[in-house]
Formats: structure tokens, C-alpha cells, sequence
């Protein structure tokens, strides 16, 4: 279900299936992902976290992070639900009932997202927001520092203190939203986060801002050479491989899944360096 020691052989990929039944708005903001049972083309169902385009900030540019940073975290490992290409049509829309002001919002948001959009494998019963302030668990922060290091390193701000986009069920974690990721352009001052100066966490961040395992990593020095080697999976081939995966629809701005792409092999390429500035960052 998660993400976890998968074969090469069976490398993930975006696997196609249909919204047939809507359960519940999902989400606190405006996006409203909704809780879907969705068919395979197997017949077989799934129970998804649907994010549609017409509900996320930048459209379908949203929902293209989202899947290549889902992509890239099953790639490297990290516990990422399984992505999924959902279709949505207006008979499915038609199925939603506008029970409350949520409902509303999300209806509205799948009647203006026929075609493609994004859903997540919804995390099993015992999953649950981690809690601010309770400590991790000794055995889970090795890779509570490697999730840091993939958020420092594919510039996703939301995985903060205020709203963690983490789950966890004492034994393992589970990661979503990553609609904000590799946004590089126009922010001002960034750095990436291979150049010198590249990575900093000034103290006292507000929880906004503060990367929600901050706090227990700071002063430790995480061992990350598995979380380093495991971008060599990332060839250009398997590049390629998200580009063929993704809907023709979501690629019509060219630029888009270039510069993305772009940005990661320039990060592979400048690994170490990401890597030692990190370790520094957290002295
Ligand atoms: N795969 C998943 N399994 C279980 N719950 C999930 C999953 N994905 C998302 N959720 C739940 O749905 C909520 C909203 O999803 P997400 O964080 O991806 O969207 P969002 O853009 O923050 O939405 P909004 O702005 O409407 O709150 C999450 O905070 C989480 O509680
Ligand atoms: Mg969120």
C-alpha cells in the first residue's frame, strides 16, 4: 500500500481509474480533496483522496507536482500513498450531494475538473495528523529526517508545524500534498538548496513556516546515505517514464513539466553538496 523496499521491476507508475462514488469533502481550505471509491479498469476499487484540479490554486500545474513529487518519493522510498490518474465525469459530479457548504465546494470544485485530476491512496484505519508536540518515536526518525531532506530539496514550504501533511500510526508515517513543491520561479531570495547558503532554519520560525520535524532533528546529524543513493534510481529514463505517465492535458504548458524536470536533474547532479548543506543547516 505504501511505498516501501519495491523491486525495480515494479517501479510505480500512475495507475488510470474512474471516480464512481463520492464519500465525504476531505481538507479544512478550499481545495476540499474528497474522499472517492474509484474503479481500475480491473473493475477492481480504491478508496482515494481526490484532488481536483478546479480546486487547487494553479489548476492542473498543481496537480502535476503533486504526481511527480508522488512519483519521486515512491521512487525514493519515502512512505507516499500510491498516486493515481482519476477521471472525472459529469455523471460522477452528479452523484455528489450538497448536503453543507463543503459539499458545495467540492462539487463545485469536480464539476469544474472534468478529464484528469489526482488522487491518492487513502491511508489505512490507525493513520491519524501527528500531533504537535508529541516526540517521534526513536525507530521513526531516520526517516522523519529523510522526509525533511526530499521537502528541503523539492522546495516544498507545506509540511510545517501548523499543518504537518503527515500522517502516522506510531510505526510508520504517510506523506500527501505536495501541490506546492518545485516551485522555484519567482520566490523571492531562493536559493537551491546545493548552493552555498542554500539551505537555512533560522530559530524561532513561527509554526508556519517551521518544517514540522524541525525541532527534533536540530542538533542531530542524520545519517542520510541511503536517502543519497536512492537517487540513482532517478535515470533519465525514469524521467522520461513521468512524463509518459502523466495526461497529455496536464502537459499543454510545456514549460511546466520541463522545468520540473529540470530542477531534479539539477539536483541529483548537485546531490552532495544538497546533502552536506542540510547537515550543516541542522547543526
Ligand atoms: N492519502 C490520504 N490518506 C488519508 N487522508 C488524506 C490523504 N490525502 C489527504 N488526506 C486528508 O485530506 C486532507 C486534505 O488533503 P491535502 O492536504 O492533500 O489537501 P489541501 O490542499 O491541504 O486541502 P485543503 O486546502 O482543502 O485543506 C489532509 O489534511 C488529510 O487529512
Ligand atoms: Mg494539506
Amino acid at each position: 500500500m505504501i511505498a516501501s523496499g519495491h523491486h525495480p521491476e515494479e517501479k510505480r507508475m500512475l495507475t488510470p481509474v474512474t471516480a464512481n462514488q463520492f464519500h465525504r469533502p476531505m481538507g479544512v481550505g478550499k481545495t476540499a480533496p474528497s474522499l472517492v471509491t474509484c474503479a481500475r479498469a480491473d473493475g477492481r476499487s480504491e478508496e482515494l483522496v481526490v484532488k481536483f484540479a478546479g480546486g487547487c490554486e494553479a489548476g492542473i500545474g498543481s496537480l502535476l507536482r503533486e504526481a511527480v513529487a508522488a512519483l519521486m518519493a515512491a521512487d525514493l522510498d519515502l512512505p507516499v500513498p500510491e498516486p493515481f490518474l482519476v477521471q472525472v465525469e459529469p455523471d460522477f459530479v452528479a452523484t455528489i450531494p450538497e448536503a453543507n457548504d463543503r459539499y458545495r465546494l467540492a462539487k463545485r470544485n469536480a464539476a469544474a475538473s472534468l478529464g484528469w485530476n489526482f488522487g491518492s491512496q487513502k491511508l489505512p484505519p490507525g493513520f491519524a495528523t501527528i500531533a504537535k508536540g508529541r516526540p517521534i518515536s526513536q525507530a521513526m526518525l531516520p526517516m522523519a529526517a529523510e522526509i525533511l531532506a526530499f521537502d528541503t530539496f523539492i522546495a516544498n514550504p507545506d509540511r510545517t508545524v501548523a499543518n504537518p501533511n503527515c500522517q502516522s500510526n506510531g510505526r510508520e508515517f504517510g506523506i500527501f500534498d505536495h501541490e506546492l513543491a518545485f516551485r522555484t520561479e519567482g520566490i523571492l531570495f531562493w536559493k537551491a538548496p546545493w548552493e552555498k547558503g542554500g539551505i537555512s532554519f533560522p530559530k524561532g520560525q513561527p509554526d508556519k513556516l517551521r518544517h514540522v520535524f524541525l525541532d527534533e532533528l536540530r542538533g542531530s546529524a542524520p545519517d542520510f546515505q541511503r536517502f543519497g543513493g536512492a537517487f540513482d534510481v532517478l535515470t533519465e529514463a525514469r524521467l522520461q517514464e513521468y512524463q509518459v505517465a502523466l495526461p497529455a492535458e496536464w502537459l499543454q504548458n510545456e514549460g511546466d513539466l520541463a522545468g520540473i524536470l529540470d530542477y531534479v536533474r539539477a539536483l541529483k547532479q548537485n546531490l552532495d553538496a544538497a546533502i552536506n548543506n542540510l547537515s550543516e543547516a541542522l547543526r
